[in-house]
């Protein structure tokens, strides 16, 4: 497995529709379950910089809890004028009954 590959939790610690914070090399990064899909964003609001974790799990998306901007959890992107900047999002692996979480740089670092 790659490297950068982080263990972070087992797949029985999240239930589907929660979402918990991790620490990893000094990102806070928040694994969140979709319908026992696993995701991964910095859990930093790109609006005025809250923590995401514990806002409600819709469709795919997070809002915000302090002003309630949705994020798709697998792009990164806003909805609407507050949700401009996207997310930072990372790559998660299952692997048996846990979860991995890889720290590489976005996809928007191509450029
Ligand atoms: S800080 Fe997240 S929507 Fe404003």
């Amino acid at each position: 497995m790659d490297k950068a590959f982080h263990r972070v939790m087992s797949t029985e610690e999240l239930a589907p529709g929660q979402s918990k914070a991790v620490q990893l090399e000094g990102v806070s990064v928040l694994v969140c379950n979709v319908k026992g899909e696993f995701l991964a964003v910095e859990n930093r609001c790109t609006h005025q910089a809250s923590e995401l974790e514990g806002g409600r799990i819709r469709n795919g998306m997070i809002s915000c809890p302090l002003h309630g901007v949705m994020f798709d959890l697998r792009t990164g992107c806003g909805r609407g004028p507050l949700g401009k900047v996207p997310l930072r999002t990372f790559v998660v692996q299952v692997v048996g009954d846990e979860v991995h979480v890889g720290l590489n740089e976005p996809a928007e670092a191509d450029s």
